[in-house]
């Protein structure tokens, strides 16, 4: 088989397996497999860049670097909706477009207000060629490498009644899950968290580095189908085509025939909103016939025929009993406001996120106060302001401590920070707790078993004090372990017991985690900004504990992608000998200290003692080539630009800032066939 021919059948392969398993959920080949074909098909695409075809499932992986996104004119404008809030304004919105209709019967769609960011999608004899931003309406941002890595998206459409041109729009989105994986990441290696889903989609859909973007799983749901003629008669017929044609459309929509069905769809949905993949925060109302949308026509800004209802922002009022301190794994304090149990969207509410010190003084809130609380995107309710009207003599300042609430120690806080901290990261018992945690996740150790209060337990009967006790536990030691407990989440008790069978699973976990490979032990540490994938990238460059902990900041800083603040880190870290001890004791209970070091077989050395850094993209190299090329002739990649970069190697669409500093700071800038000439 020739390589075109082989790409060809890759790319139709993977492309079946990709809708397979994200529009009918059936997963027909594992992920090893599944990787190693990809890999395959990457490898063919690098040696024959122009045989790479427009759906290829390669595409959704990114790699792209924009600096600024293209403006880009929408062939149809991207309107907004009017909104109501009430039965009555929706009434008088029935009574309107009846009237606009001369009293024809009309049906609705009612779909849910998703709450993303809007996008529309642009296919080209059936190949998705732009994908787009609102913008101001008439105009956008392209963000097309971005779109691609929505997995949900398909890069091609076939099917015989597919128009040669035509758009697709819908609402993009972070799902709720995902955006608690990447704030739990951030919080692992101490970065600020996401402030919610809404925001972190429209930042992640503007972000220039498309592989960063693919590695936030991004999602879509589709909602107008546009084309010029129309094909269709109805928004029904338009919902049910995209879905057949592999569009991720969601199946909450309903047709219904009177203003009380639709009264129906709203009330039933205030509640079941909730257990959707992320917000929502209304419903869209859409006359179905194309034929009366017409006739109904537009306003400046909206549709006739078609209007938003919002449901009523989620908030509460009820009193704030009391606040709680709680000193998170890399020791910041964070304040939860203790309520006065309220109903709020369908649940009762006990406790809500204060966010930090600035957060208490900007609400100016007070001890017993009457405060508002909100449910956003987020899960966890937050206070949005007091009821001063309510305010009485049993209110009382809110005195921030001075010293940690669970180990005394005196709090500080950093230059520009909005936490205070807890220093005593050694012996503060809920610092000690987190670290355990971080220890045994999935991720890290992968001794899940021991979590859900267990830990506690072990911590608590001094059964354990860093993690390396682990590896001396022993069934005696842990039969019949036992204590009941509040759960200060749910308002339960809850009893953690340990029997024969929890026992045996967890000395089985611990058991296996000494296989786990050397990156997963090396985040498992905990060192801050460390996260996995900073963990994988010291290994592949310096193979083993050894040879981090011996590195100096500058050798650090060499390893790919390791800047000044994370090789920082590693040094304190590695100085500390209480952390050396913990070190040798995980090496004696046998955990892997050693990985697979990426070794790049010399070629030569052109480039001794020369830095490097690239932007852009190049038409002979993709990063990790052209990170090798330089390494493997003896030069030296850097994080960013500084007056010590010998060389910017500037590709096709280089980043702007990294431009304009080297040349503030005179740094030469090369092209790509200005490196090669210096091979
Ligand atoms: S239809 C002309 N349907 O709401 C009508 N919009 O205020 C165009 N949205 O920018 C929009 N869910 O981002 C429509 N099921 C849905 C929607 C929806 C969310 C957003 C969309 C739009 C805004 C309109």
């Amino acid at each position: 088989m020739n390589p075109e021919q082989r790409i060809n059948e890759l790319t139709d392969l993977l492309n079946h397996y990709n809708h397979q398993y994200y529009q009918n959920s059936v997963s027909e080949v594992d992920d090893f497999t599944f990787d190693r074909l990809l890999e395959e098909l990457t490898t063919l695409e690098q040696q024959y860049p122009d045989l790479r075809r427009p759906d290829s499932p390669t595409l959704r992986v990114g790699g792209t670097v924009s600096k600024e996104f293209p403006t880009v004119f929408h062939r149809f404008p991207m309107l907004s909706l009017g909104n109501t809030y009430s039965e009555a304004e929706l009434a008088e919105f029935d009574t309107r477009v009846r009237k606009g209709l001369d009293g024809a019967e009309v049906e609705y769609i009612c779909e849910l207000k998703f709450d993303g960011v809007a996008l529309s999608m642009t296919y080209e004899n059936g190949l998705l060629v732009q994908g787009a931003t609102r913008g101001d309406g008439v105009r956008g941002d392209e963000i097309t490498p971005n779109i691609r890595t929505i997995r949900t998206l398909p890069l091609r459409v076939k099917g015989p009644n597919v128009p040669a041109l035509f758009e697709v729009r819908g609402e993009g989105f972070l799902p709720l899950a995902e955006f608690e994986r990447i704030n739990k990441e951030r919080e692992d290696i101490g970065e600020p968290l996401l402030a919610n889903p809404r925001n972190a989609a429209s930042g992640t859909f503007k972000m220039q580095d498309s592989a960063v973007v693919a590695s936030r799983r991004l999602d879509c749901y589709l909602y107008s189908f546009l084309s010029e003629p129309d094909i269709f008669q109805t928004h029904e017929e338009s919902l049910n085509a995209m879905k057949a044609w592999g569009f991720n459309v969601s199946d909450t929509w309903r047709k219904c025939r009177s203003l009380s069905e639709v009264m129906a769809f709203i009330d039933e949905w205030d509640t079941r909103r909730f257990d959707l993949p992320l917000g929502t925060d209304g419903i869209v109302i859409k006359v179905n016939r194309y034929e009366q949308q017409r006739q109904l026509g537009y306003t400046a800004k909206s549709p006739r025929w078609a209007i938003a209802y919002k449901y009523k922002a989620l908030a509460a009022s009820t009193t704030l009993d009391g606040i709680q301190y709680q000193v998170g794994r890399t020791g910041a304090v964070t304040p939860v406001a203790l309520l006065k149990p309220v109903l709020l969207a369908g649940t009762v509410v006990k406790r809500a996120s204060l966010h930090n010190a600035n957060e208490i003084q900007r609400l100016g809130v007070m001890l017993h106060d009457t405060v508002f609380i909100e449910k956003g995107g987020e899960i966890i309710p937050k206070v949005t302001g007091v009821d001063t009207d309510k305010r009485t003599a049993l209110s009382q300042p809110i005195i921030y401590p001075t010293h940690c609430p669970a180990c005394q120690t005196e709090l500080y806080r950093r230059e520009g920070e909005a936490h205070f901290y807890c220093p005593n990261e050694k012996f503060c018992p809920p610092q000690r707790q987190a670290r355990f945690e971080h220890f045994i996740q999935r991720r890290a150790m992968n001794i899940e078993s021991l979590g859900e209060g267990k830990i506690e337990l072990l911590i608590d009967r001094e059964l354990v004090q860093s993690p390396a006790d682990l590896y001396e536990l022993t069934a005696e030691k842990l039969l019949g372990l036992e204590k009941a407990y509040h759960d200060q989440e749910t308002g339960k008790k809850r009893v953690v017991s340990f029997r024969q069978k929890t026992v045996d699973n967890i000395l089985t976990a611990i058991e296996r985690s000494k296989a786990q490979p050397f990156a997963n032990v090396l985040f498992a540490l905990g060192i801050r900004y460390v996260g996995l994938t900073t963990a994988e990238k010291l290994v592949d460059y310096f193979g083993s504990i050894d040879a981090i902990a011996a590195a100096p900041l500058e050798a650090l800083t060499a390893a790919p992608e390791v800047g000044p603040r994370i090789a920082q880190s590693l040094v304190d870290w590695f100085a500390d000998a209480d952390n050396r001890v913990f070190i040798e004791r995980l090496r004696l209970a046998g955990l892997q200290m050693e990985g697979e070091r990426k070794v790049i077989e010399q070629e030569g050395s052109a480039l001794a003692g020369k830095t490097f850094l690239y932007t852009g993209t190049f038409a002979n190299f993709s990063r990790e080539a052209l990170e090798e090329k330089i390494a493997a002739n003896g030069g030296k990649l850097v994080s960013s630009v500084s007056k010590k970069l010998n060389y910017l190697i500037v590709g096709e669409n280089p980043g702007p800032s990294k431009i304009s500093k080297a040349e503030q700071l005179g740094v030469p800038m090369i092209s790509e066939e200005e490196f090669q000439g210096l091979l």
